[in-house]
């Protein structure tokens, strides 16, 4: 079915930044993804790809590998979309 998207605060994605037993989100164009079921299986491998996590990936991403598609790849891992610190709550 449609999954239910979450409204994610910049505090809220810097908080799941994949350390002490955390998952590990990152944000792409608006869109968090949880990439913690991907990092076994990055090419480049798991510690670039923490790079990225608790942080908007968009940038390292396209500097390393702008002809990969993110969002084929990680489209099952969407969990939220980004919003402003105050507009956690509907
Ligand atoms: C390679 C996916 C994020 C660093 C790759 C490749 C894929 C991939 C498919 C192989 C590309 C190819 O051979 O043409 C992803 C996805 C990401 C992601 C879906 C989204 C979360 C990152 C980030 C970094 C990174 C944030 C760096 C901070 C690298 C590096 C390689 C690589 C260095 C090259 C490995 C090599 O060829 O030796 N990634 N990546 N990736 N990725 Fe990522």
């Amino acid at each position: 079915g449609v999954p239910s998207l979450l409204r994610v605060t910049p505090s809220m994605l810097k908080e799941h930044n994949g350390r002490k037993g955390k998952p590990a989100w990152s944000s792409y164009e608006g869109k968090v993804y949880n990439i913690t079921p991907y990092l076994p299986f990055h090419p480049g491998g798991e510690g670039e790809l923490r790079r990225a996590a608790g942080k908007d990936g968009r940038k390292l991403f396209m500097e390393v590998h702008p002809w990969v598609n993110w969002d084929n790849m990680l489209g099952e891992c969407l969990v939220g979309i980004m919003v402003a610190e105050e507009q956690a709550r509907p």
